[in-house]
């Protein structure tokens, strides 16, 4: 079984709905919090889908939510300047951030897929981050209606790499069109949001 399976695949653009959820794997077994767990979400988003799902999870749960931040300032409409930072694995600089992710067990982590890669924002991000002992949940933003095993593999190594234990991912398919500024409402993909957080022992 692929690596931060348990994936639920959501499809949520107007025309699609949502058409597919596989919510019957792992995560039941080995995830779930308990009262004493403190949980952050923490995600990083340029055009504000990431944002949207991190919003809408922040609004289900109560829980603190952190963007990551870069200092450089990126333009949309450089696609392929933005997309071959990501293909070639770079790291940008990234602000301090406000909570240290030592005061919390659990971490809900936002993440998109540029040019079939973690951006380079999240890959600083995941080189800067002390995940010893913590549980980890991806939530991943994308056009590609496919489920990014790529990403999630990828990150999950880096995350246990240090220490953490990646439980469960959800992928949100939130589409992209570089000359239109559309972002996924947090509406389209409340139902599948909430499901994933009962599912993962959040929500009851
Ligand atoms: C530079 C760039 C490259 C992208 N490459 C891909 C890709 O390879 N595969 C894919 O499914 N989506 C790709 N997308 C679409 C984004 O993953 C999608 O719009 C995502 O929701 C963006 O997250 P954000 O809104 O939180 O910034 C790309 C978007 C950008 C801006």
């Amino acid at each position: 079984m692929p690596k931060g399976s348990g994936t639920v695949t959501a499809l949520c653009r107007p025309d699609n709905d949502i058409i597919e959820l596989d919510i019957t794997k792992k995560a039941l077994a080995v995830g779930g919090t308990n009262m004493a767990d403190k949980n952050l979400i923490v995600y990083y988003s340029m055009l504000g889908n990431t944002m949207a799902v991190a919003k809408e999870i922040e609004k289900q749960t109560s829980f603190t939510a952190q963007r990551i931040e870069e200092y450089k300032v990126r333009k949309r409409g450089n696609l392929i300047g933005n997309a071959m930072g990501a293909f070639l694995g770079f790291r940008s600089k990234i602000r301090p951030m406000d909570f240290l992710i030592s005061d919390y067990n659990n971490i809900l982590l936002g993440a998109q897929v540029w040019a079939g890669k973690t951006t380079p924002a999240m890959n600083t991000y995941l080189r800067k981050a002390s995940f010893k002992g913590k549980k980890v949940w991806l939530f991943i933003t994308k056009a590609d209606e496919k489920i990014p095993q790529g990403i999630i593999d990828s990150m999950t190594d880096r995350i246990e790499k240090k220490g953490g234990k990646v439980i469960d991912s959800i992928s949100i398919t939130a589409g992209f069109d570089p000359k239109v500024e559309t972002v996924i409402s947090q509406e389209e993909i409340s139902a599948a949001v909430h499901e994933w957080l009962v599912k993962n022992g959040f929500l009851s």
